[in-house]
């Protein structure tokens, strides 16, 4: 690809544009807190423009921590503005919660050793070990909660309790499981009487976003009384099991654990720390327990409920994460890479669709049932070229950039026509591109 230096302003433009001091909203308007995974992803680019404001984008995510080790999935502003959005989720009934700070009471996909590794390129030896030292202790104690809180029969497999959790919030397999089991009656009834339409007349999110590239109404509710059932619990992992609430091992989020953990070992490593007793093991048990999500029949991997260990077997652009996993066989990475290169699957003209593109779900602009998302594709170009599908990456790799080119940083895009849509200029769109960008050989 040539020089492009309008690539570079534009993602560096959005960046600043959405810059909140120590911390990158994602988009302004609809997103104007800090989320976890966003601002990993944000400091993955930010590392070229300013190492030290990367770090900084890092270390804040810390203020949120809990005292029992969870990240939070949102860091909520300290602003009037926004009391009803600390409100609904009241982190503060949680005795672990921290002190000062409002947060959710969920995590999102653990991609901080990503990013502190990837910022830890960035900086010669001696700097990059006070860096992983500063970072050690927050990172350590969030594994040790996933273990601790997430993994209760100690099988190896992480368990999500809220679809928010997974980062795909509307993804087709925790959508169907949703339609099925949680719809509450008060909100079937308001989906019989059409009172939804009147309720659209309300919703935030469709001030800067078309209503058809977002949730149904219904699911929205729904999410909503998800999300209240488990604040009603204070957030307690045994009350929410107890009480027989929503619990999915899912399969992106595990696969992004999987990497992160082989980070974590490299980071021990660079600054000679033992990991604390059980971790090492616990570890290893999760790359074993994760061929368990493997179905033999269609040669993919699926999400899996958590109590019956039924596997959701309708493939997304998750079913391609276990590239970047890492951790699965030559043979199996094959067959992943060929539903890459169909047409029918995930080999759209803007690769690579949240959903395939002959699923019964799938609609080009509709959030992540359809539309490419320029996280997907780092993660799946990361994945690719560490399993030698350089070809495959470059593609790819190229695909994404000149999606970003044409149609600006946007939330997510149409895979067919590469076109814009979600909110615009978001941060993780920009941050990625510019990366991709700066790391092509
Ligand atoms: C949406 C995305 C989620 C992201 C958040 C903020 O909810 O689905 O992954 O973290 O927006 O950008």
């Amino acid at each position: 690809m040539q020089d492009s230096p309008s690539l570079v302003d534009q993602c560096t433009a959005v960046l600043e544009m959405n810059d909140r001091g120590n911390y990158t909203q994602p988009a302004h308007g609809l997103y104007p807190h800090q989320w976890l995974w966003d601002s990993c992803f944000v400091a993955i680019g930010l590392r070229h423009i300013d190492v030290e404001r990367a770090q900084t984008e890092l270390t804040s995510l810390i203020r949120g921590q809990w005292h029992n080790g969870m990240l939070p999935n949102i860091i909520f502003r300290d602003d009037a503005a926004y009391r009803t959005d600390r409100n609904i989720w009241r982190s503060w009934l949680n005795p672990y919660a921290p002190n000062g700070v409002a947060t959710t009471g969920i995590t999102q996909p653990p991609m901080l050793a990503e990013a502190i590794v990837q910022v830890g390129k960035k900086l010669a030896l001696p700097e990059r070990r006070s860096w992983y030292r500063m970072m050690w202790p927050a990172l350590v104690s969030y594994h040790q909660w996933l273990y601790t809180e997430r993994d209760p029969h100690k099988e190896g497999l992480m368990l999500q309790i809220h679809p928010w959790e997974t980062g795909l919030d509307n993804t087709p397999p925790w959508m169907a499981e949703m339609h099925e089991h949680q719809l509450p009656v008060w909100i079937t009834i308001i989906e019989k009487t059409h009172l939804d339409r009147v309720i659209n007349l309300f919703r935030r999110d469709t001030r800067s976003v078309p209503i058809d590239e977002r949730f149904s109404t219904v699911e929205a509710l729904t999410l909503f009384d998800i999300q209240r059932r488990l604040r009603r619990k204070g957030y307690d992992i045994n009350k929410i099991l107890d009480h027989g609430l929503f619990a999915i091992e899912d399969l992106a989020f595990n696969s992004i654990f999987i990497r992160a953990n082989q980070h974590l070992r490299d980071i021990a490593k660079t600054i000679r720390e033992d990991l604390p007793e059980g971790l090492d093991a616990s570890i290893k048990k999760t790359e074993t327990a994760f061929e368990q999500l493997y179905d033999p029949y269609s040669g993919q991997y699926y999400s899996r409920d958590f109590i019956t260990h039924r596997l959701l077997k309708i493939p997304t652009v998750a079913t391609l994460l276990p590239l970047y996993a890492g951790s699965i066989s030559k043979e199996t990475a094959a067959k992943l890479v060929k539903m890459l290169e169909n047409d029918q699957a995930f080999g759209t003209a803007y690769p690579v669709p949240s959903v395939t593109a002959n699923s019964f779900w799938f609609h080009p602009r509709l959030y992540w049932q359809g539309p490419s998302w320029v996280n997907m594709n780092w993660l799946i170009i990361d994945g690719l070229e560490r399993y030698g599908y350089k070809d495959h990456a470059a593609a790819l790799r190229e695909s994404t950039l000149e999606m970003v080119e044409k149609s600006g940083c946007s939330e997510y895009f149409d895979p067919h026509t590469g076109q814009a849509a979600g909110a615009m200029n978001f941060s993780w769109t920009a941050a990625l591109a510019l990366d991709l960008f700066k790391t092509q050989k």
